[in-house]
């Protein structure tokens, strides 16, 4: 499995695979905007096949922010998540930042777990937050400067 940066010709995969793991979509035209706005975005491949996805950026001057991550529903728990965040964890700590933060539905134990082998902590939930009513819980990441 390797982690390389996304290309256009990915959008399809990516598409789908977000597809398949959220209710709310952002939709085939945001990935290619946030690709040419110059966000961090980065795929997993598995012989040639792309499996995962993230996709970051800086939101404020000193705090970077995960956008999106998300592995095809067939290749999970097989370190696809961990490799992609570490390397965008990797490249933000590059940044001299303070933290990274990220929003997970309240509904989304999963993620929470996932996000806690990095160490990320909950800040607080924000109820209502999602579109469906679901409340956000709002994580974050210190980096060690
Ligand atoms: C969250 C997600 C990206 C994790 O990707 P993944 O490739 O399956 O993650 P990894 O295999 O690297 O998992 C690393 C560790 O995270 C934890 N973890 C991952 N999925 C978990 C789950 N379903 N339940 C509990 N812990 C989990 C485990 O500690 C796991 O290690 P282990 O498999 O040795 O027990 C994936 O489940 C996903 O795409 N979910 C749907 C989209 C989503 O919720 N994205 C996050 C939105 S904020």
């Amino acid at each position: 499995m390797i982690v390389r940066k996304f290309n256009p010709n990915d959008l399809k995969r990516v598409y789908e695979i977000e597809n398949m793991s959220f209710n709310q979509s952002y939709g085939i035209k945001m990935f290619q905007q946030l690709y040419e706005a110059g966000v961090g975005f980065l795929v997993a491949e598995e012989e040639g096949y792309v499996i995962g996805y993230v996709i970051f950026w800086i939101k404020y001057e000193k705090q970077g922010h995960i956008i999106s991550i998300a592995v095809d529903k067939n290749y999970r728990r097989l370190g696809a998540g961990t490799k992609l965040l570490a390397k965008s964890i990797g490249i933000l700590s590059l940044l001299n930042l303070d933290k990274i933060c990220l929003e997970v539905k309240q509904t989304n134990s999963e993620a929470v777990e996932f996000y806690k082998t990095f160490d990320f902590k909950i800040n607080r939930v924000v109820p209502g937050y999602y579109e469906d009513g679901v409340g956000a819980i709002l994580m974050y990441l210190e980096l060690n400067r």
